[in-house]
């Protein structure tokens, strides 16, 4: 199994066009970045994810683990917490050693960036732990030993023999991916059991967008606050799918929901009969679907017609109360 395949499993759930899309994977991913700015200074931060929400966080100033989540120990009891914590703590000083013992070996030049992505998915069973360098893939754990990224420079053969030399560790990253892992994540899945099968629906609205074109429209159709992330939007003529439909990047709101946006580019004579529908776990079967009416100009231009009208009538008050206040001074006079 190579490395590029749970990366794989993260976009899929964002490709869309198949109700298949709302389908979840639980996959547990830790991430670590170790910088390594010369050959006396480097940092090692490293972070937790169990889907979309993030679990853990461990920064290099601090000796232990951070939850990020009330229910991040998952079923696991204090002590062997502490234990597990102990072993990351260990492999945490021992690989800055290691780094700082290979860049000599290889000469290797500063700065050094290295990148540790590991986990596990439960259901279907898989694991991974791939290790990346100055941002390029170049080697990962297979079974019972490491083995070279296949693009990675021939000086890696020379690393993972080393590597492969220490049974000792490869003994417990065998036992950390196969065991512990799943354990851990079984019991995430419990005690986060709330929090994991939230679910928020979205709500939609259209606007119109000036379009590069002459005599051309943008539809934008917007959707917003949905959880979790996966969802579907397309812009529809009755039951057609709309193939020039663009969609945005799934962009976080503050409060743990989500927002999309879907843009459709039309002649301005082909908007009418057209309309956006969404398509979300939260919603059920009911799908939501926005008609286009032709009446949604946009906000901007809305607000600068209000505006022009707001002081035209200010400027007439204005003048009238100045004039009438002027002739009666006249009057007086
Ligand atoms: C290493 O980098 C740090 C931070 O940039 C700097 O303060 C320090 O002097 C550097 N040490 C060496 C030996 O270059
Ligand atoms: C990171 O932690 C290590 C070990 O505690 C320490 O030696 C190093 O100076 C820290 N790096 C920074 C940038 O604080």
């Amino acid at each position: 199994m190579g490395c590029g395949w749970f990366l794989l499993l993260w976009v899929l759930p964002q490709a869309w066009g198949s109700s298949e899309v709302l389908r979840r994977s639980v996959l547990f991913r830790c991430l670590q970045i170790s910088s390594f700015t010369n050959s006396s200074w480097m940092r090692t931060d490293a972070l937790a994810w169990l889907g979309e929400l993030q679990t853990h966080s461990w920064s290099n100033a601090s000796d232990t683990i951070s939850f990020v989540k009330p229910w991040a120990q998952g079923t696991f009891s204090s002590q062997q917490w502490v234990h597990l914590q102990n072993i990351f703590r260990v492999f945490r000083s021992s690989f800055t050693r290691d780094i700082q013992g290979f860049a000599k070996m290889l000469s290797l030049e500063y700065p050094m960036e290295l990148q540790l992505s590991g986990g596990c998915e439960v259901h279907p069973g898989n694991v991974f732990l791939c290790v990346a360098y100055q941002g390029e893939h170049i080697l990962s754990f297979q079974g019972t030993a490491w083995e070279p990224a296949p693009q990675a420079p021939q000086r890696v053969d020379l690393v993972i023999k080393v590597l492969n030399q220490d049974q000792g560790t490869r003994e417990s990253v065998q036992w950390l991916l196969n065991d512990i892992c799943p354990q851990y994540v079984n019991g995430l899945l419990e005690t986060g059991k709330s929090e994991l099968e939230k679910q928020v629906k979205p709500e939609a609205w259209l606007s119109r967008r000036p379009s590069p074109g002459p005599g051309h429209l943008l539809l934008v159709c917007h959707v917003s606050g949905f959880y979790p992330k996966p969802v579907w939007v397309m812009w529809m003529r009755g039951e057609q799918e709309q193939q020039g439909t663009q969609r945005g990047d799934i962009l976080p709101n503050g409060d743990e929901t989500w927002y999309l946006r879907a843009t459709l580019d039309v002649a301005a004579g082909e908007a009418a009969g057209l309309a956006c529908r969404v398509k979300h776990n939260s919603l059920g079967e009911q799908d939501l679907v926005l008609h286009w009416d032709g009446s949604h100009t946009s906000v901007g231009v809305v607000l600068l017609v209000v505006t022009c009208l707001g002081f035209l009538f200010m400027l007439i008050l204005g003048l009238t109360f100045w004039i009438r206040k002027r002739s009666s001074y006249e009057d007086f006079l």
